[in-house]
């Protein structure tokens, strides 16, 4: 089938990677690329779920997907998948750092092995996908694209998710860095800041160390500054599209998000 609507003319045929590809926005993305008609790279911790993936990818409209069973936070082995991609698939058009973990918990309670856990995924993984691939991007001198999954929590502080925000408020900052570098080789970088959507990451979220009770009030007080549960991850897959046709910086996503940036 030839992929056809709004975004086919940009993205078909092009090469996109987009990691934690195996489940929520990650899975919607590259799907939504995958309609356009694009070429799906499908990288995730998740062997199984990043086969999946590509397999339905190609179902959609993918005129190729493969899945790739990588830990972002590796360098060793991203450094690897960004020499095989460029080997075997070729140079990755648009680039989706978004694989992530969550973490909830006060500041004093998070021990310094969880505050690396999150570091190490959500700033790390980020890292060396920017690095790695935005390197390749440089070197070949036509354009591209990355976008970085931040949230909205990288500018809204709470007593919540420290080491969470933390890591988030770290990826919009590098994601600014290096759009400001890349712009002079028409690289556009974004960053995505979406409220809380309907994904595993949100439906196992469990605060450390608390009671019922107290897990009940907290949870309340996320929604209050994120939003509800309900908003579904296709439609920042229709953003993270949009942020690259529009080639836009920072793009709040959910109406929490949208609310908090202007707080902020
Ligand atoms: P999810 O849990 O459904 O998907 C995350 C995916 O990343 C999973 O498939 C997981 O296996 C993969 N992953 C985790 N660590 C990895 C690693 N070290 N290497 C490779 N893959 C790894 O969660 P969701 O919500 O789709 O999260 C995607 C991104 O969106 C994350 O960066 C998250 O922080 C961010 N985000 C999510 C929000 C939400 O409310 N769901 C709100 C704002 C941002």
């Amino acid at each position: 089938t030839v992929a056809q609507g709004p975004y086919a003319e940009r993205f078909g045929g092009q090469l996109v990677l987009v990691t934690g590809a195996a489940s929520g926005i990650g899975r919607a993305t590259a799907f939504a690329f995958a309609e356009a008609g694009a070429r799906i790279v499908a990288v995730d911790r998740d062997a199984e779920g990043a086969a999946r993936t590509a397999e339905m990818a190609r179902l959609i409209g993918a005129p190729a997907a493969w899945g790739e069973a990588v830990d972002v936070s590796d360098e060793a082995e991203m450094e690897k998948l960004a020499a095989r991609v460029a080997a075997e698939y070729g140079i990755v058009d648009v680039l989706v750092n978004n694989a992530g973990i969550g973490l909830s918990g006060s500041f004093l309670e998070t021990t310094s092995e969880e505050w690396k856990k999150v570091l190490d995924v959500n700033l790390w993984g980020v890292i060396h996908g920017c690095r790695f691939f935005g390197k390749q991007m440089a070197d070949r001198g036509q354009g591209g694209h990355i976008v970085n999954t931040a949230s909205a929590a990288a500018f809204q502080p709470s007593r919540v998710l420290p080491a969470y925000s933390t890591s988030k408020a770290a990826v919009l900052m590098l994601s600014e860095c290096l759009r400001a570098e890349l712009a002079e080789k028409s690289i556009g970088v974004s960053a995505i800041c979406p409220g809380i959507v309907n994904t595993n990451i949100t439906a196992t979220a469990r605060f450390a160390g608390v009671d019922a009770a107290e897990e009940e009030r907290l949870q309340k007080r996320t929604s209050r500054l994120y939003g509800r549960r309900n908003y579904p991850p296709e439609k920042v897959a229709d953003a993270i599209l949009r942020a690259v046709v529009r080639n836009q910086a920072v793009v709040p996503v959910t109406p929490e998000a949208r609310g908090a940036r202007l707080l902020s």
